[in-house]
């Protein structure tokens, strides 16, 4: 739940709050979907992330997500819906391998690019005649889509390039006077967006891994491919198949690195060789390591070092994520070097976070 201070400062109206962080009673959400209705700006949350959401079928209020963002318009945006018949509406020619992935992991934090039908807003689509299309598991963004009774256009709720937010109380300050209303439901339950796929030549391709694993795709049709952007740089002349892999993401004020090693004594000794080198030129580093890990820099480092733990499961790494990369700024520091995991499962998709956030900056 937001804490949020009474000071004169605040002028945030509480009647721009809904607080659902613990209370099932959707009827509460009429008020937000009348918002969403009319053209409003809302921040909502979803099971991955927070949603920045208006009317996906109105161009003039979409227009307002790019504005409110900052984002480029040819980055398209995903369109939400509550069950398969709004599907119907907005997209069309659909597969029977998209079908069977839909089935199998919506609700849920998957998103499928399909072909357009003529009611969506090229506003939505970047100019492109495919739409992004999710089915959220969250309780709260489902009923919010079902009141609305429209499509929700929604990206991840940060300004441009900065870390998505998981929590209201994390973007509240860069965002709340953007929009028209916030409902807050707590941590968001996964923390990282939803797994982006496109289906060609009947294979899918994965075009932002998530908590959705290629192994578990795998499962469902038999073959997936991870497109080559996810843990490799762009080729800014290459056209891509995801306008968003352009982009820089999820990064810190600070510079970063990051390091990971199959090796976890190299993964180690390389942290505290960055680390240290940072000191002897007299800068100020940050250190982010798995909880398992944090002992063992903090017996070498004695105390002249500050730490951000990222977790001790890939569930708590995954949800805490980008709350910890938002935490590094804070520290001011002049490098944050950042511990690495395997990118087997949903490491692919923790992985593919931290490589943007630093840049593609990693040392082995
Ligand atoms: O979990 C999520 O997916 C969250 C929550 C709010 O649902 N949303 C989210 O939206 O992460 P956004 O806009 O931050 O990321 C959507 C990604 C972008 O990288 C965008 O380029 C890509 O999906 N995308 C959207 N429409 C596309 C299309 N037609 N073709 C290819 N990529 C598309
Ligand atoms: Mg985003």
């Amino acid at each position: 739940m937001l804490k949020k201070k009474k000071t004169k400062k605040n002028l945030i109206s509480d009647e721009k709050i809904l607080d659902l962080s613990n209370d099932q009673d959707y009827s509460k959400l009429q008020k937000a979907s009348d918002i969403i209705k009319n053209g409003g700006l809302v921040i909502f949350p979803t099971e991955t992330v927070y949603g920045l959401g208006t009317n996906g079928l109105d161009e003039d209020a979409v227009k307002k997500i790019y504005i409110a963002k900052g984002r480029k318009p040819d980055n398209p945006l995903i369109l939400h819906i509550c069950d398969i018949e709004m599907l119907g509406k907005i997209a069309k020619n659909i597969s029977d391998i998209e079908f069977k992935l839909m089935n199998s992991f919506w609700p849920g934090p998957f998103t499928i690019i399909l072909e357009k039908t003529d009611i969506v807003p090229y506003t939505v689509t970047g100019g492109l005649d495919t739409v992004a299309v999710r089915m959220p598991n969250n309780e709260i963004a489902r009923n919010l889509i079902k009141y609305s009774d429209v499509p929700i256009a929604a990206p991840s709720a940060n300004i441009s390039g900065k870390p998505s937010g998981t929590s209201l109380s994390d973007i509240y300050k860069e965002l709340s006077y953007n929009v028209d209303y916030m409902i807050d439901g707590g941590s968001s339950q996964i923390g990282l967006e939803s797994t982006v796929v496109r289906v060609i030549n009947n294979i899918p391709h994965i075009l932002r891994p998530g908590k959705v694993t290629p192994e578990e795709i795998k499962e469902v049709v038999g073959d997936v491919i991870i497109d080559s952007s996810i843990l490799g740089k762009i080729d800014k002349n290459k056209k891509v198949l995801s306008p968003g892999m352009k982009y820089k993401h999820y990064a810190p004020n600070s510079e970063c690195v990051l390091v990971y090693n199959n090796d976890i004594s190299k993964t180690r000794s390389k942290i505290i060789e960055l680390t240290e080198q940072c000191l002897k030129d007299s800068k100020k580093p940050v250190v982010l390591c798995l909880d398992s890990d944090l002992n063992y820099f903090k017996n070498h480092f004695r105390g002249t070092v500050n730490f951000i733990c990222l977790g001790d499961s890939l569930e708590s790494i995954s949800q805490n994520l980008f709350s910890n990369l938002r935490k590094i700024d804070a520290f001011n520091p002049d490098l944050a070097v950042i511990q690495g995991i395997s990118s087997e499962g949903i490491g692919l998709a923790i992985m593919n976070r931290l490589l943007r956030a630093c840049q593609y900056h990693i040392y082995s």
